[in-house]
């Protein structure tokens, strides 16, 4: 089932997620829901809060190229548990954001550990376009949007135009 994505700005976007102590049927059709909904968009990643539930949640799948095998991932309760000092800097948007890129720099390689959807404990390094995607979606869970890490000028003219854009929507 796809689900509505939430748009900035929205206070459930703003929250520091739970932690999720154990898997339920219902988390996995949340999980299984939000790749439906990742693709659909169509996006790279997507965190629980995004479609309002604000539990340690995220998906992704960075295989962009046309004819590469889909490689879609599970994480509960993500985490970074090292990052290198070199940096990596990504032109990055967001689907709660749409229409709307800034270039954002961050830890060019993280090592990640997560619990999968069979509740079992991963871990992985990345690089390129995982890493930043999965920094970008870990931020989520804190209540952090991409924007955050830019100057606030340039973040309170994105966040002016995306309530611009909400009362369009809203009035249909
Ligand atoms: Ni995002």
């Amino acid at each position: 089932m796809i689900r509505p994505i939430l748009l900035h700005p929205d206070p459930r976007l703003k929250k520091s997620c739970a932690v999720v102590p154990d898997l339920t049927d219902e988390l996995r059709t949340l999980a299984d829901d939000m790749l439906q909904t990742m693709y659909d968009a169509p996006g790279v990643g997507l965190a629980a809060p995004q479609v309002g539930i604000l539990q340690r949640l995220i998906v992704l799948d960075c295989v962009k190229e046309e004819g590469e095998i889909a490689r879609p991932l599970i994480m509960f309760n993500p985490e970074v548990i090292a990052s290198s000092d070199e940096l990596n800097v990504y032109e990055e948007g967001c689907l709660s954001i749409p229409e709307h890129f800034a270039d954002v720099t961050r830890p060019a390689l993280v090592q990640v550990r997560w619990m999968d959807r069979d509740g079992q404990e991963q871990s992985e390094e990345m690089d390129g376009l995982w890493a930043t995607c999965v920094q970008h979606e870990i931020d989520h869970l804190e209540g952090k949007l991409f924007i955050d890490h830019i100057k606030p000028l340039r973040r309170q003219m994105i966040t002016r135009k995306m309530v611009k854009l909400k009362r369009e929507l809203a009035r249909g």
